[in-house]
């Protein structure tokens, strides 16, 4: 009765941690979360009182589908900050970077038509690229090349029927980033073929002081980029994300926007317009300072308990670590570890299939004493299963 890519979905594995966990926290138990992709933290107060005003002052009305114009500004001028110059035209706000795929599935995809993703990579790709009725091509990418795929990778996927690439920078799960060189190259045979090339920057500027650039835009203007309120600006619940296009795909694109979502959330919107405020951009930037800290103690904490972190993450807020040797499947080591010590962790089998029983990742957004204690509690479920180093 129900459609093909519904039944094709698989659920998140780690879905039945976050139950067990649950069932743990409604006993009373304390669970340490190492599995949320969502920054800890709630929203900037600033971002929240413009929500406010903003019903107020009753703006709950759909607004123009590609977003208002003064978000759409701020937004321009953020990357002006960056030395990038975006004329505000290109930009559309969207319903979250899950409404950009969409819409950008909707725009370049047609049925039968391949799209390159990453293995791992950010899980819901692949239906996004199915809703349409694409064929989602997984490339694997290993700790060798930084999880993230060269040029040759790009050439010896490409085939008859693909139309483009979905690469994230920073990516999810591992929070590497494509190397500058790599990424012009790819974007340049992409284009050689007539292809598009998407590139995912939701975690941008939750990034580390040595990378050498903010945005794909400053080194290729005319890919499409994905990005979100989510994460940097700590706005998961919002809703609300944007898309950068070239200049000839805005028409097209204004009105599959205007079909499918006539115009992402109005109260969000005006709040996002906050969120570049002063106050607001000083506490987003405190808090990757805090994340920066977290990322410290849990790497040098799981390290010390004999894990290998082959990769350091460029950004984001993941650790993708190699859990080898444990000689455990990932999928058993997250199950023993929730249900013996109440520790939740992703298995890799939520981000594809290549190693996938060798890698867990790690979320730090939690706090340094969640942290600490989460490293004591695997500390002893190391020692308890007879594997500490
Ligand atoms: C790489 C990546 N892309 C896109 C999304 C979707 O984000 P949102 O719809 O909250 O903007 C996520 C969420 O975790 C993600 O990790």
């Amino acid at each position: 009765m129900y459609s093909r890519l519904s039944n094709d979905i698989s659920p998140f594995t780690v879905m039945q941690l976050v139950q067990r966990a649950s069932e743990f926290e409604a006993q009373g138990q304390r669970v340490v979360h190492f599995e949320v992709g969502e920054p800890d933290f709630q929203t900037a107060a600033p971002i929240v009182a413009a929500a406010h005003s903003a019903l107020d002052a009753g703006r709950t009305k759909y607004t123009a589908a590609q977003g208002i114009s003064e978000l759409r500004q701020c937004i321009a001028d953020f990357y002006k900050s960056q030395d990038i110059a975006i004329p505000v035209g290109r930009i559309l706000v969207t319903s979250g970077a899950s409404g950009g795929l969409v819409l950008l599935a909707s725009l370049l995809l047609d049925a039968g038509d391949e799209l390159l993703i990453t293995d791992p990579g950010y899980p819901c790709n692949e239906v996004f690229a199915k809703l349409v009725g694409g064929l989602p091509k997984k490339v694997p990418v290993s700790a060798e090349n930084r999880f993230q795929p060269t040029l040759a990778d790009i050439q010896s996927a490409w085939g008859e029927k693909t139309k483009g690439v979905l690469l994230a920078s920073p990516a999810n799960p591992t929070g590497t980033m494509l190397d500058a060189d790599e990424l012009i190259a790819i974007q340049g045979f992409v284009a050689a073929q007539g292809g598009f090339f998407i590139l995912d920057e939701i975690y941008q500027n939750l990034t580390r002081d040595h990378v050498t650039y903010t945005s794909g835009l400053s080194l290729c203007p005319d890919i499409f980029v994905l990005n979100s309120f989510s994460k940097y600006f700590g706005m998961t619940g919002w809703r609300l994300g944007w898309v950068v296009v070239p200049d000839a795909a805005v028409e097209a694109l204004t009105k599959l926007a205007q079909n499918l979502f006539i115009s992402p959330s109005t109260p969000a919107q005006y709040a996002a317009v906050a969120a570049f405020a002063d106050d607001a951009m000083s506490i987003h930037s405190q808090r990757k300072e805090t994340f920066e800290t977290r990322a410290k103690i849990l790497y040098e904490g799981l390290v010390a308990l004999g894990f290998s972190i082959p990769v350091i993450p460029d950004g984001a807020f993941y650790l993708y670590v190699d859990i080898s040797h444990t000689n455990m499947d990932s999928a058993d080591f997250c199950w023993r570890l929730i249900e013996e010590y109440q520790v939740a962790v992703t298995p890799g089998y939520d981000f594809g299939d290549s190693d996938a029983g060798r890698y867990v990742r790690f979320a730090y957004t939690t706090s340094e004493e969640a942290i600490l204690l989460g490293l004591e509690r695997i500390d002893q479920a190391l020692q308890d299963w007879g594997l500490k180093v």
